[in-house]
Order: C-alpha cells, then structure tokens, then sequence
C-alpha cells in the first residue's frame, strides 16, 4: 500500500483571463478497456491518443503480467499483442492497480473466470475502497476472494475453473461493476446477462462489439438488458482514444468563472452517458456553445467554446442525471459556489466511495473558502455567493484524490484570495498535463 510519493502542495491566484484551445488527453475509462479488450484479443491492437496517466500505466503494467505483450512507440501510440479470451498466464507477483478502482475492478472480471490466482493490491485510497461490489457478482461465476475487512484490498482472487453463466442486476448504477460482470462473462459458456436500471457510461458495451463479441442490449421495463454470449473470438482493433470529457471538465469550469475568459475545448464528448455535467452547466446559464458536432473515436463529439459566465443561477440536478456526470461533481460544487442561489446535487451517495469521500472533501474543502454546505449521506447542497464572491484563503485537502486537487486549484484561479491544495500528487493518475495547460491559458498555478 502506497502514495504516490512525496506530497505535492500547490497554490492558485486569481488567473486569466483564460484565453485559447485546451486540448486535453485520451479518456481515462476507454484507455483503461483499449488496454484490457486489447490483452484479450487475438493479434494486435493499435491504439493511439492514449491516456499515458499513472491509473492507465497501471493497468499496461498488469496486462504485461498477464501475459500480453504492450508497447509503447510513440506519445500516447500504444499496441497490445493479446493473448485471446481465457489465455492470461498466471501473474508471478502482486499486481498494483495504483490508485485506480477502475483498473483493479475491470482486471479482477477479466481474470475471474480463468483458473488462476492473483493478488491485488493498490494504494491507500485504493485499499480504502470496496470491492464486493465486484467479487459478490464474480462469486456466482464460481470465482473466490479473500481480502481484509470490508472487502478491502489487498485482496486475492481465484479464478473459477468451471465457470457458470450469470444473470446479474446491478444493486448500484456502476459501469465498473457492469464492465467487471461482461469481463468475466466472455469467459463462461453460455449467456451472461447484466441489468442496469439506470444507464452507466457504455463503452464496455460499444467496445466489446466492435472487438467482436457478441453483445445486445434490450430497453426494457427492468433498464437495459445486455446480453453477451461467451467464448467469443475478439478480433484485434485500431482504437482512436477520445479526448476525455472528465478532464474537458476542469478548463471548462474554469473558464466559466474566471473573469474575461474566452475559450475552446475541442472534441468533448456528447455520449448521453457521459455528458451530464455540460447539460447542467448549461441550465444555470454558462455560455457554452456546442459547435462542429461529430464522431472521433465511435464516441459522439462537438467542439466547445466557453465564455465567462458571470450570471449562472444554482438549480437541482436531477438524481437520475447522477450516473453520466458522476466524477463531475466536485468540479461542479465548485462552479456552484460562483453561481447565485443554491445548487442541490441530491442522489449522490456514491461520491462517498470514490478515490475519496467526494461529499466530505468538497464540503469541507468550500466551507474553508467561506461556502455555505449542507450535507447528508446522499446530498450535497452548495449556496452560491456570486461571479468573484468566494473569499478563498485556505489550504484544501485532497485525500489523494485527483479530481478533488483539481477542483480546488480551479477555485481559486476565481476566489478572492488564494488556494491551496496539500498535495496535487494524485492529478498524474488522470490529468498529467493539467498544471501546463491551465496555465497556456492563463492560469496563475504554482508548485508550493
Ligand atoms: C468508470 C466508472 C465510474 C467512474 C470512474 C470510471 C469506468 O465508476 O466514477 O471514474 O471507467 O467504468 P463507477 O462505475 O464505480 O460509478
């Protein structure tokens, strides 16, 4: 169990005005299963526009120790030589997912139905974090783990030798735990079937179709039924990685409530299942305009240019919206408390068990800066004080949460006075072109 060393603490002061283009890189969760469907594949797969963050290096390092052959040859152009459905060799040492929940979850499904063991581990937020969400569903494979208390890493996992198909609804609307389930079913016999009651973000279902398996998904009174057919043969793919909506997030954001701000963020993606955040910045009044709508990478995208908002009102997010802006949260309480009125995030109890406890971080994190929170299990409610009515003025903590660092050094590029945040260490895992390029816009970010 780790850190990602020595704690980094950095500081923003009043910016801008944020003028320019930010392009920011390859989407955290297509990289992550560009890597995994890659290591399952016969043959190789090209990918490029690869996110090359410490969660995504992770999981290239633990389909090495499966077996499969990833490479790197250029900035983010990657190929992964697979070993085929069911031919991952068993790792010879831990595998250290990092700080990624997404990689340790997706690569436990991925091993679960082969015989094997293999240990996982990660590091302290990841070790904080529950995985029975996964290994429950992955039991009735036949799949075993043992972990420590809680269901908490480090964990071990045995593979199950004869795998039985499963039929499985999801208890929480998580595409980590979905994604997990198809992973493991392509290596049972028969049908595996997920139901999500609510959609969660689908690119384990739209990449798994064009790797070549046989999936359907069926609207039904239930949710979306998917259905996957095990044993397929995957076919190698070229993956164009889109850029990556949570990260569009934060430049975004900023340029929302930075004074004067006048930006483009081109290739955002307009998936139904990711975009939420843009849809609700857009009802409290941010000028976003979505330009030269397309298709990069099979995702759905529009170029956006985003001007100085200084005039956005706090509304209710609708909960149902809670799954396609999910990691978006933090960065949204933070443009919140620059909008006038109250902004009410109800539903979002699963905040509480991301890298950090998102409500708890935010809330507290705000309050310091002089924000009006209310707060309970699955409710984060923000009083808005206002374009250029934060005082700021403190030192944040991140609780080795990227997004968390992020959100805070965003605040105060707005605030009054300025923000700190203890260590913005973690930003490696998704953004690790963050501090460059929020200041090429015009940023006042500095490392101490
Ligand atoms: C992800 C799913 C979400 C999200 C995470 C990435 C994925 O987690 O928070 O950053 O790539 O499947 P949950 O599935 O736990 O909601």
């Amino acid at each position: 169990m780790s850190g990602h060393g020595d704690a980094q603490p950095m500081t923003s002061a009043k910016s801008g005005p944020l003028k320019g283009t930010a392009a920011v890189p390859g989407d955290k969760s297509i990289s992550h299963r560009a890597l995994i469907f890659g290591a399952m594949a016969v043959g190789e797969t090209k990918i490029t526009g690869l996110l090359e963050g410490q969660d995504v290096l992770d999981t290239a390092r633990a389909m090495r120790a499966f077996g499969a052959e990833v490479v790197q040859h250029g900035a983010g152009a990657w190929s992964v030589h697979g070993v085929g459905v069911g031919g991952f060799s068993e790792p010879s040492d831990v595998i250290d997912c990092g700080n990624s929940g997404t990689g340790v979850r997706l690569i436990m499904g991925t091993m679960a139905t082969t015989a094997m063991t293999a240990t996982f581990t990660g590091d302290a937020s990841l070790c904080k974090r529950p995985m029975g969400r996964v290994t429950d569903p992955l039991s009735l494979f036949g799949t075993q783990a043992y972990g420590r208390k809680g269901g908490r890493l480090p964990m071990t996992v045995v593979g199950a030798a004869n795998p039985v198909p499963v039929r499985y609804a999801l208890p929480v609307a998580s595409a980590q735990v979905k994604s997990a389930v198809l992973l493991a079913g392509l290596n049972a016999p028969g049908e595996t079937v997920v139901i999500e009651r609510e959609p969660t973000r689908d690119h384990s279902e739209r990449m798994l179709i064009g790797f070549g398996a046989d999936l359907s998904v069926e609207k039904t009174a239930e949710g979306h039924v998917i259905t996957l057919k095990g044993h397929p043969e995957l076919r190698p793919q070229a993956v164009a990685v889109p850029r990556d909506p949570s990260s569009a997030a934060f430049p975004t954001c900023a340029a929302l409530i930075v004074d004067g701000s006048d930006i483009l963020v081109p290739g955002v993606s307009q998936n139904l299942t990711r975009n939420g955040l843009y849809i609700t910045l857009s009802e409290m009044g941010a000028e976003i305009e979505f330009q030269n709508p397309r298709t990069e990478g099979g995702e759905p995208v529009a170029d956006l240019r985003v001007r100085f908002s200084d005039n956005m009102k706090g509304i209710e997010v609708p909960p149902e919206r809670a799954p396609s802006m999910i990691d978006e949260y933090p960065i949204l309480s933070v443009v919140a408390a620059f909008a006038t009125g109250k902004t009410v995030m109800r539903g979002v109890k699963e905040l509480r068990v991301k890298e950090s406890d998102r409500i708890d971080a935010m809330a507290r994190g705000l309050e310091a800066c002089g924000v009006q929170i209310e707060e309970d299990e699955d409710t984060l409610i923000v009083h808005g004080m206002g374009a250029g009515g934060v005082p700021g003025g403190a030192v944040c903590a991140t609780h080795l949460d990227h997004r968390i660092a992020m959100s805070f050094l965003v605040a105060g590029m707005a605030s009054r006075h300025e923000i700190s945040v203890d260590d913005a260490s973690p930003i490696v895992t998704s953004f690790p072109i963050f501090e460059g390029l929020m200041n090429g816009l015009g940023a006042s970010i500095r490392r101490g």
